[in-house]
Parts: C-alpha cells; sequence; structure tokens
C-alpha cells in the first residue's frame, strides 16, 4: 500500500517540505508566481464543512471517550479530516474488520456511517463532499426522501419473488426505459426493444456478451460448425470481473492472475478508426465499447471512431454493445450517452444508478436480437426483483427528467471549465477530460494520484483515481456550483502541497 495512505498525508508533506516560510518559498520558486503558504490555506480550509470546530465539538457530544490518540506529528490540526483524527473506535474496528474481510481494496481509516444530499459523514461526525456517489451510483445523492419512502413502503409489501412469478413492476418499469429511447431506424434500438433485468453491471456485460454468442450462431445448422465467435473489445476499457466481461477487459493487472481467459476475444485500441476496421470481420459476433471510458480514465471516444465501429458491425453482421454502466442515465448530461453520438447500438448494458445504490443492471436488446433470445437462454434468481424495479422507477424517472438533464449539463459545463483553470496554472494537470458529470484530471506522467487523493480527503473532499494517473469526478449529479467551488478551492490547495513537495525534490512517482 502506498505510505501515505498509512500517515497523515498532510503531516507527510509538511514534514518534508520544511517551515511554512520555506514551503512557501519552495512554491514560489516552483510556480515562479505567488502561492498561499501552507498555513494560510490550512487556515481557510479549516472552516471548509463546518470544521474542525463542528467535528471536535460533534465528537466530544458523540462520545465521553478523549480525543484520539495521538503519535507525534500523526495528529494534524490543520487536517481536520485526517484519518487519524475519526472516531478512537475506527482503528480497532478496522483492525477487527480485516481479520474477516476477504482484503481487495485498500482503503483509507475511515468508517462513514450516514450520508445526505452530496455530503458523507464518519463516525466522528466529520462531514466530507462525496465526489466519487459510490463509484457514479448515487445519482440522487445520499439519504434522499423519496428513495427512502419508496423502499421502505416496498420492502413492507414484497421484495422478491424470482422470475418463476410476474410482479407488477417490472414490466412497467421496461416500458418507461423502453418509451424513453431515442427513436432510431425502425428495427433498431427504439421501439420495440426490450429490457432483461439483474443485478450489477458486470452481469448486464455478461448476459450481453452471451446475446451476441449467440447471435453468431443464429443461422448455424445441426452439424455446421460455427465461426461467428469473436468479441472485440478495446484497451483501457473496463466491463468487469467475471469471466466473459473479464476477457473483454484487456488490461494485464486485471487479466493475467486469472489466465487463461475465454477464447475468441480480441481487442483493439480505443479511438483507433483502422485498427477497429482491420480487427472487425465476418467472424466477429459482438463489440463492445464504452462510449465514454469511466475505469480506464474517462476518456470519450471520437464521433468519427463510434460511427465506424456502428458501420462495420452492419457490414459484417455483428452486434454493437454499448456499456453505459458508468457513463449512462444522466451522467454526460443526456439520459444515454449515446445520445452525444448520434450512434445506436443493437445491446445497450446500464446498472450502477439504476436504483441509486440499491443493486440493479438492465440489458435493452434492440427488436432483432430479443427475438433470437428464447425462454431458458439465460436467467436469474435475483434480477427484476418488485423492489428493485420499483425504486428503479422512481429513480430512472426523476434522472430522465429534461431540467434535471440540463442541471448536469450546467454543473458538469462548471465543473469542466474550474477544473481547467486549475489545470491552467498548475503544471501538474496535463489535462482535463469528460462529459457532463464524469470528468478526469490527467496528472502529469509519473505523479502518483495517491497522494492527491489522500490530501483531499484530508480536506473533507473524496476523489478517486482512474486508469493511468488520473483523478476522476463523478460525484452525485444533484450537486451545486456552490459545492464545485468548494471542491475546486481544496483542489487548489491539494495542488500546491503537492508542488512544494515536488520542489523540495521529492518524488512523486506511484
Ligand atoms: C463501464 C463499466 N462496465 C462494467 C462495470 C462493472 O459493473 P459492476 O461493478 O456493477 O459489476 C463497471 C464498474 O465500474 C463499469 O464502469
Amino acid at each position: 500500500m502506498n505510505a501515505f495512505c498509512t500517515k497523515s498525508a498532510i503531516s507527510r508533506v509538511q514534514s518534508l517540505v520544511g517551515t511554512a516560510s520555506q514551503r512557501s518559498t519552495l512554491c514560489r520558486l516552483s510556480r515562479n508566481k505567488p502561492t498561499p503558504s501552507y498555513t494560510g490555506h490550512a487556515r481557510s480550509l479549516k472552516s471548509f464543512c463546518g470544521h474542525p470546530s463542528n467535528a471536535v465539538r460533534q465528537y466530544s457530544v458523540a462520545s465521553s471517550a478523549p480525543r484520539p490518540p495521538t503519535t507525534g506529528d500523526s495528529y494534524e490540526p490543520e487536517a481536520p479530516h485526517a484519518d487519524a483524527n475519526a472516531h478512537p473506535s475506527t482503528t480497532t474496528q478496522l483492525a477487527e474488520d480485516a481479520k474477516y474481510l476477504l482484503q481487495l481494496y485498500p482503503r483509507p481509516d475511515v468508517i462513514f456511517t450516514k450520508g445526505e444530499g452530496c455530503y458523507l459523514y464518519d463516525q466522528a461526525g466529520r462531514k466530507f463532499l462525496d465526489l466519487n456517489a459510490g463509484i457514479a451510483v448515487n445519482a440522487l445523492g445520499h439519504g434522499d426522501k423519496q428513495v427512502q419512502e419508496i423502499i421502505s413502503d416496498q420492502a413492507g409489501k414484497l421484495i422478491h419473488l424470482s422470475n418463476l412469478y410476474h410482479n407488477e413492476h417490472a414490466g412497467k418499469f421496461a416500458k418507461m426505459i423502453v418509451d424513453s429511447l431515442p427513436q432510431t431506424k425502425e428495427g433498431n434500438m427504439g421501439k420495440g426493444s426490450k429490457v432483461f433485468f439483474c443485478n450489477s453491471g458486470t452481469e448486464a456485460n455478461e448476459a450481453a456478451l452471451k446475446f451476441g454468442r449467440k447471435w453468431g450462431r443464429r443461422n448455424i445448422k445441426a452439424g455446421e460448425t460455427n465461426t461467428k465467435t469473436t468479441v472485440v473489445s478495446f484497451s483501457n476499457a473496463f466491463h468487469g470481473r467475471s469471466m466473459g466481461a473479464l476477457s473483454a477487459t484487456p488490461t494485464v493487472k486485471y487479466q493475467t492472475p486469472f489466465m487463461p481467459l475465454l477464447p475468441g476475444f480480441v481487442s483493439a485500441p480505443f479511438n483507433d478508426i483502422e485498427a477497429a476496421k482491420q480487427l472487425i470481420d465476418e467472424n466477429v459476433c459482438a463489440v463492445i465499447v464504452e462510449p465514454v471510458q469511466g475505469e480506464g480514465g474517462i476518456f470519450p471516444a471520437s464521433q468519427e471512431f463510434l460511427h465506424t465501429l456502428r458501420s462495420r458491425c452492419d457490414e459484417v453482421g455483428a452486434l454493437l454493445i454499448f456499456d453505459e454502466i458508468q457513463c449512462g442515465l444522466g451522467r454526460t448530461g443526456k439520459l444515454f450517452a449515446y445520445e452525444n453520438y448520434g450512434v445506436a447500438p443493437d445491446i445497450l448494458t446500464l446498472a450502477k444508478p439504476l436504483a441509486n445504490g440499491v443493486p440493479i443492471g438492465a440489458v435493452l436488446l434492440a427488436p432483432h436480437v430479443a427475438e433470437i433470445i428464447k425462454p431458458g437462454d439465460h436467467g436469474t434468481t435475483f434480477g427484476g426483483s418488485p423492489f428493485a424495479t420499483r425504486l428503479g422507477m422512481s429513480v430512472f424517472d426523476r434522472i430522465r427528467n429534461p431540467k434535471f438533464l440540463s442541471h448536469v449539463t450546467e454543473v458538469g459545463n462548471y465543473l469542466k471549465s474550474q477544473c481547467e483553470e486549475l489545470a491552467n496554472n498548475s503544471p501538474l494537470i496535463s489535462q482535463v477530460r469528460g462529459i457532463g458529470l464524469m470528468v478526469g484530471l490527467q496528472l502529469r506522467g509519473s505523479v502518483d494520484p495517491q497522494l492527491f487523493i489522500d490530501l483531499a480527503r484530508e480536506h473533507g473532499v473524496l476523489v478517486i483515481s482512474a486508469g493511468n494517473n488520473t483523478i476522476r469526478l463523478v460525484p452525485p449529479l444533484i450537486i451545486t456550483k456552490e459545492e464545485v467551488d468548494k471542491s475546486i478551492q481544496v483542489f487548489e490547495s491539494v495542488i500546491s502541497d503537492m508542488e512544494s513537495y515536488i520542489a523540495a525534490g521529492k518524488d512523486l512517482k506511484g
């Protein structure tokens, strides 16, 4: 694990870059422009999110225990959200949890206990501005009243039935989704499309890949060999971690430990039109692509690339699958990300925000695909439950509201422009990418995003990374411009600290 995770990132920067005045000098030298001293901006940050005074007050009200034990430099009054300032029981509980929970994720020493809007609160009552939304899931934020009401009402009525019986919500929800699809040519994704509900993004893609394989053999007669089995995916893609979805996720670190993967999966560089044209031949049954890559580092596909995929799939009779698990459902300011491109898929996969955090996934099949899938071809125990689909219907209905979508566009544009300004003022950020409320800050070549993430968290703002040294911003879609301003204020300080660190000659390589 990165050393910065184990100790206050702020205290590390402080101890490494010397006194406030030295740091300030270093900043000026490194940026060749006046930079506020560390102490100065730290003081201004104290008031952010109502801390530390509020935190300390809530802390002492919530617990009669003394302040958390500190180990010399690990207690940082300038970093009200430093991991060392968490509730005293946090460390003990995490140590106990680690004995039983499979350790798959490096996580900070913070335990969150409640959320409200765009904010999360930890055990000590400290408030964090959440720019992750559970990895692009909580589109309506945390603690939404309408979500709560539906959950509680439906939980009292009927949670689960299995697909062996009908429920009153799944069909209505499927109709709502199909009716919201942009109309394209007759027979394409739109009118007449059908929906399969499952429980996650991976499951949605797994089903889509199976449907692609079935499509490839639809004209094969008994005794004939089927050669139309190849699935094409693209570099940097993320489609999930089950064997099928993983086989379409051509990233060494995800795939290598689990080799051999499924046969028949090949990949081409993302956005490389010539490579895609060559790879998509008569043996291809399906092509899967994210219109805007998320995990890979927030890379939008080019218009020309998606149009090429569409026409090449049509030429060779392959299905085009759009994975909109991260970029769909309002995140780009359009209900479906492919509306930004004017290219429609044959299969569309959705998940993350579909029920604002209650697990659900959906596969949409254009009519020509739906008609080849027969009873028994696929299934799920939990998918399409009355609970998830009733909630999904209400969440989807709110997201598809044009006012909601224009809010995403407006605040998304604002976020991006503010990030671009940050990038203009710091050599640490080499590029800003994204659409709507899906923005990536590309850190300069060798800079490890973990220090950015740790410093931001210690100042009360939660961000995550993606791809290669990218800071990923995928906040709740209800975020306001004021909340964007708060985040940018923190990012400025974070960048200033990191520049001090670099100016002190420290290596920020991951
Ligand atoms: C584009 C994309 N596809 C698929 C998945 C997998 O979804 P899940 O984690 O819900 O299985 C993800 C998750 O991050 C994703 O971003």
